[in-house]
């Protein structure tokens, strides 16, 4: 395959070190339910295909550096590509992060909350803390934890900059049938305690929620609080524990509004992977349906096309989803542990790209393939032109259609 994609859903975490210190620093849960807390809205670029990242520009340090980070669900731990010197960094040092003295120690709250809930192992306290972060497409990056400052403005004007731990990446590995990413690191957004997210919460800034919206043109947002949540019109339904990720279900799935027999699939909304992913009987069934509509259709399967595993082609090369969406059903997924009918709309300009040479590719990937097992994974793709909030206050997940190139109002 030739297009960059990944698939940035965190695997394992390895232990290297950890404090015994006793200490253990629990993280808030004293805020008072009313207090009028802010948020961070933050835009997005990137876009499916052919990058196959949504990305967001972080100021770190005083005087503060900018640096491009993929946006991953998936993961907790945010890291930057660093210059310790760095092995597996495609950046050049010039503009990798450059520690100064500030990593954090293997004794500090912070480390143990990384590496939680192993057992703590840090002979000499002062020493750094390392992490290690594997991802499902292979990749993977070590480094240690370091800590510094991040200007934020706030949506009610106030400027802060809270001092955050992320990882110095010094020592990358890219999985080999994929080019690098271009971002400088990855932003781990995460329901992980050494989460962005929990260390704003902590800080007093904003609520322990998370949201994007991820636009077809390209760009769009993400935000961490609640200011930005609509008062009407989002399907929730609750996230499952106890899982790092953030998992939903069960589910079934309905082609073109008709059951499909598959039924009690768990997904995980993961930003960090460009397209979706089902398990293999989940993929077999939907790549059949899709295959026997279109046996009537004027496309043709395109062999000669390695952008993604199924390619079709037509007369004449496509230029956009929207001239073959007439010859795709919509794929829903119907959460059925809701009270009320809560679902999730896939149409096919949510599974569908079009390659550079103009055929129209299934965005939809089996998930068994690349060691998912029984996993369902949702990608990029299918979270276009939907604003979507990860609430870990009431531990749910909610949904919405909206337009993404547009800040909604507050
Ligand atoms: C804005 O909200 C933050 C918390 O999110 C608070 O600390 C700050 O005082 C607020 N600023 C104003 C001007 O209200
Ligand atoms: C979706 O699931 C709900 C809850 O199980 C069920 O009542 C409803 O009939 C389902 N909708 C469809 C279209 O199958
Ligand atoms: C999905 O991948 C698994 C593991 O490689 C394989 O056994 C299975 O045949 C694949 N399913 C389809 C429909 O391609």
């Amino acid at each position: 395959m030739n297009s960059r994609f990944s698939l940035l859903l965190f695997l394992f975490l390895v232990i290297v070190s950890q404090s015994k210190s006793s200490i253990f620093k629990t993280f808030p849960g004293n805020l008072s339910p009313k207090s009028p807390l802010s948020s961070v809205v933050l835009l997005l670029s990137g876009n499916v295909f052919p990058l196959g990242y949504y990305s967001v520009l972080l100021q770190i340090g005083n005087p503060p550096k900018a640096f491009e980070f993929d946006i991953d669900t998936g993961s907790d731990i945010t890291w930057v590509q660093c210059d310790a010197p760095c092995t597996g960094c495609n950046l050049p040092p010039k503009l990798q992060y450059k520690p100064k003295g500030n990593t954090v120690p293997c004794s500090d709250p912070i480390c143990l909350a990384l590496h939680f809930p192993n057992n703590p192992q840090c002979p000499n306290p002062k020493e750094q803390c390392d992490y290690e972060v594997n991802y499902a497409d292979q990749g993977s990056s070590m480094g240690a934890l370091v800590i510094d400052q991040f200007p934020f403005k706030l949506l009610n004007g106030s400027a802060m900059q809270p001092r955050l731990a992320f990882g110095c990446g010094y020592d990358q590995s890219y999985p080999s049938a994929h080019p690098p990413p271009a971002t400088a690191g990855v932003l781990g957004l995460g329901r992980g305690k050494i989460g962005l997210l929990t260390q704003l919460v902590s800080a007093g800034l904003t609520r322990n929620v998370v949201g994007h919206c991820l636009s077809s043109k390209g760009g769009g947002y993400l935000f961490f609080g609640d200011t930005l949540i609509p008062s009407l019109g989002v399907a929730w339904t609750p996230l499952l524990p106890p899982d790092n990720h953030y998992t939903t279900g069960p589910a079934e799935l309905l082609f073109n509004g008709k059951p499909t027999g598959l039924k009690g699939l768990k997904l995980i909304f993961d930003t960090g992977s460009s397209y979706t992913y089902f398990n293999s009987k989940t993929y077999q069934t939907i790549v059949n349906l899709i295959g026997n509509d279109l046996k009537v259709s004027p496309l043709k399967v395109a062999k000669e096309d390695k952008t993604l595993p199924i390619c079709w082609k037509g007369a004449k090369p496509f230029k956009s989803v929207l001239e073959v969406k007439n010859f795709f059903k919509t794929i829903t997924i119907n959460f059925t542990n809701a009270r009320r009918n809560t679902q999730l709309q896939i149409p096919p300009e949510s599974y569908l790209i079009i390659s550079k040479t103009g055929n129209a590719c299934l965005g939809l990937l089996n998930g068994s393939e690349v060691g998912l097992q029984n996993s369902n994974v949702i990608g990029d793709i299918s979270m276009q032109g939907l604003l979507i909030i990860y609430d870990n206050e009431k531990q749910q997940l909610g949904w919405v259609s909206s337009n993404c190139n547009k800040l909604p109002k507050t």
